[in-house]
């Protein structure tokens, strides 16, 4: 018997950030599995809707903004309601702890960790009322790296996995689950200023030596927006070629 890859057949998703990198191939590896999916981003990402087929939305959500998360809770509502929600959007300005200020802290605070308690917030209910969910979170694997220059960003991707397994607690009694992925370097718009030498500096460290593609951070957002990662909840899966190794 063939195997059916519909896995997310029925399912509505809403990835935030799709516009670009990991969070448009997010998009398109879930619907490819049959999801309906919502792109969002700064602006809508109509790109990636074209890209996926006019069964896709693109829907402007500022991830810092609780009136774009109420606005765009309405407008999905009217499609069904979102059964996953992957917080992908993120904001990495490199600054050594003596060149950073309050605004570009609280800037980070606001879209890598308000978003993922916004969107709890507003699709929650829904998802409560379905019996089902997939809460998944964008970490990174820089909370395991020495990297200088990033405090502000590994608190706010720490603070993810922190996030997703208390979560999992309050939520698990209706079928939902919240996990985080933690993806190593990926070649995307955002280490575009980084030279070939410093981008092989970081791969030589995995064990698979070659940069991550956006397509390799998909495999594991696929598995646990799944019926079979039902039993998987509150967990960090690092996705990164196996550099860093505990989880
Ligand atoms: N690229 C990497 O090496 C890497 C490694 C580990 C983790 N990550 C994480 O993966 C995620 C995606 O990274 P990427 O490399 O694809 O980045 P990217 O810069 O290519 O894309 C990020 C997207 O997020 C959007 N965005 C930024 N602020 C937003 C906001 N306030 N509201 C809505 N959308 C907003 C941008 O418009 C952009 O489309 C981020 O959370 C990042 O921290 C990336």
């Amino acid at each position: 018997m063939k195997t059916s890859m519909r896995t997310h057949d029925g399912r509505v998703a809403l990835v935030t950030g799709a516009g670009q990198g990991i969070g448009q191939a997010i998009a398109l590896a879930l619907a490819g599995r049959g999801a309906r999916v919502i792109a969002t981003d700064l602006e809508p990402p109509h790109e990636t809707a074209r890209k996926i087929g006019p069964e896709a939305f693109a829907l402007q959500l500022d991830v810092t903004r609780e009136e774009d998360w109420r606005s765009v809770a309405g407008k999905v509502q009217d499609l069904g309601d979102a059964d996953i929600v992957v917080n992908n959007a993120g904001y990495f300005p490199k600054r050594t702890i003596d060149d950073l200020d309050l605004p570009t802290w609280r800037k980070t605070m606001a879209t890598n960790l308000d978003s993922h308690f916004l969107s709890v917030k507003y699709f929650l209910p829904a998802m409560r009322k379905k019996k089902w969910g997939r809460f998944v979170g964008i970490s990174s694997n820089m909370v395991g790296l020495a990297i200088p220059g990033m405090s502000h960003y590994i608190t706010t991707k720490m603070g993810i996995v922190g996030f997703m397994r208390g979560l999992a607690n309050d939520v698990a009694s209706d079928g939902i689950t919240a996990n985080s992925v933690l993806p190593g370097l990926t070649n995307t718009q955002a280490i575009s200023p980084q030279s070939d030498e410093q981008k092989r500096g970081t791969w030589s460290q995995q064990a698979i030596k070659r940069l991550g593609e956006p397509g390799d951070v998909t495999g594991a957002v696929l598995f646990l927006t799944s019926d079979d990662a039902a039993f998987i909840t509150g967990q960090a899966i690092v996705v990164d070629g196996g550099q860093y190794r505990i989880g």
